[in-house]
């Protein structure tokens, strides 16, 4: 599988990230025999923690999160002895020396850092890591979102990690990237010859990508309320999946050609104006509502806090101005606490140029080309077709359903699992190279400035519905409404 022995040193090692998705995606790749014999794991965190203690902690992590696919003693018994413990002070260079001592028993295997903290910290870890001289040509150093505020923290950043990493060490991820339908869209478009025939602004009306949760923001308020959606979701993972849908076919499926196409696509972006942002783009808050039947707080509630300006909802209407999509919004939403959990792209093709069965008449739309992400991935091609009957033609609109769970059969990898092998093997097809993050960076800066200023004003909307009614003016503008992840 091209995994050289490793070892995998985590920082953060006792927070969020590691617990409920790093260590459960070793695991899982540990049941799934893709660890290499050699291979060992070195959590790193401030707290004094003995090594069975972390052993437990990340036991309890995995049971929690593993509960659909429990692995077995035999599993957990090789995971686990891989696993090791070091308390470490980010300021701190004489642990650094201790971490190098243990690394240097085994010198000749590939050593990645992992950055599982604060991306203020990420400059300092770096130049620790430098002085203690363990970065060697077999390393990489993969950084965890979100990298910066802004663009100019963002650019810090990236200055800071490169004085000790070449750019081909550097591994700045976005799960969505890892995402089993994520890279399924890339096939759907290039391994098919179906699709890039339609795909551009002579057939495509407009497209529509949602990252619904319904989840609040789970003990991770300090972080959530400095950042809001936009900078947790819009900048890296909805922006990503609009890449991936209007990028140009990539000469080769390899890292260089997939993100020049991607940074084509960030640069063709039409920059907003002060007027745009306001005229296109909506921002909400969460109140009090009820999900699925339960009662659920508001932000505020969740927060305990009494005041905040900060989004839980972002949406907004993009154009990418080049030959392919001209004339096509695209059209990006995400928020917490909102009626279902489902993520998806929709493709809205045009209607008919002449419709001799009077579709518009009978209610009948144009086609439509679901890519659902989550739950349930799968493709659904929506399609007009007739009711079988005698009595004359009547139409109806019916889906072709393609459910990846019905295909295949086995489990469907996390996004994790292929990301920190595909660090491992030094391929980093599937995570942002520098000019592609500031480029996002730098078309959603206008946003950030003004929603700052409060030139947008904040819609609240209740807990279970799909965000403010703000959300639905800016579709109905258009004449155009939000597909609700329900519909065929
Ligand atoms: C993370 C965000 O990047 O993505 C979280 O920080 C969010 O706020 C999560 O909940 C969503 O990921 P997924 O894989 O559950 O869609």
């Amino acid at each position: 599988l091209g995994v050289k022995p490793f070892e995998f040193v985590v920082f953060g090692g006792t927070g969020d990230l590691a617990i409920r998705k790093l260590m459960p995606a070793l695991l899982f790749s540990e049941c799934d025999k893709r660890l290499p014999e050699e291979s060992d794991i070195i959590a790193l965190g401030r707290s004094d923690l003995s090594r069975d203690d972390y052993i437990a902690m990340v036991r309890a992590g995995c049971v929690k999160h593993m509960a659909d696919y429990p692995f077995s003693d035999a599993d957990w018994d090789a995971f686990s002895r891989r696993l090791s413990y070091l308390q470490l002070d980010a300021d701190n260079g004489h642990d650094f020396l201790k971490l190098k001592e243990i690394l240097d028993r085994r010198r000749d295997r590939v050593r990645v850092f992992y950055l599982a903290t604060h991306s203020d910290l990420f400059g300092k870890i770096g130049d620790q890591l430098h002085a203690a001289g363990v970065i060697t040509d077999e390393t990489r150093i993969v950084l965890e979102k979100p990298l910066g505020m802004d663009l100019a923290t963002a650019k810090q950043v990236n200055e800071q990690i490169g004085r000790n990493f070449r750019e081909d060490q550097i591994f700045r991820i976005d799960h969505y990237l890892g995402k089993e339908t994520v890279q399924n869209l890339m096939v759907l478009r290039f391994g098919n010859s179906l699709f890039e025939p339609v795909w551009h602004h002579g057939m495509i009306d407009s497209v529509q990508i949602t990252v619904a949760e319904t989840i609040g923001v789970e003990g991770r308020g300090d972080y959530y309320d400095k950042s809001g959606a936009l900078r947790d979701m819009m900048q890296n993972h909805l922006m990503q999946l609009l890449c991936l849908v209007a990028m140009e076919p990539p000469a080769h499926f390899d890292q260089d050609d997939v993100r020049d196409e991607k940074l084509k696509v960030l640069k063709s972006l039409r920059p907003l104006s002060d007027a745009d942002v306001a005229d296109k783009t909506v921002r909400g808050q969460y109140e009090p509502g009820a999900i699925g039947g339960l009662a659920t707080p508001g932000y505020l509630d969740d927060l305990a806090i009494g005041e905040s300006q900060t989004e839980t909802f972002a949406a907004l209407k993009a154009e990418v101005e080049n030959w392919r999509w001209t004339g096509v919004p695209f059209y990006l939403r995400t928020g917490k606490r909102l009626r279902r959990k489902f993520s998806e792209i929709v493709i809205q093709f045009k209607p008919v140029p002449h419709p001799i069965f009077n579709q518009a008449a009978r209610g009948i739309k144009a086609n439509r080309l679901i890519i659902r992400l989550q739950p349930d991935e799968g493709i659904k091609l929506i399609m007009t077709s007739k009711v079988p009957g005698p009595g004359g033609i009547r139409l109806q609109q019916t889906p072709l359903n393609l459910s990846f769970s019905d295909v295949f059969r086995s489990r469907s990898p996390e996004a994790y699992e292929r990301l920190i092998l595909d660090a491992v093997r030094g391929n980093s097809t599937l995570f942002m190279r520098r000019d592609e993050l500031e480029a996002s960076w730098a078309w959603i800066e206008p946003i950030l400035d003004a929603w700052q200023e409060d030139q947008v004003e904040l819609s609240p909307y209740q807990g279970g519905t799909m965000g403010p009614n703000a959300s639905t003016a800016l579709m109905a503008r258009d004449n155009r409404t939000w597909h609700d992840g329900e519909e065929t």
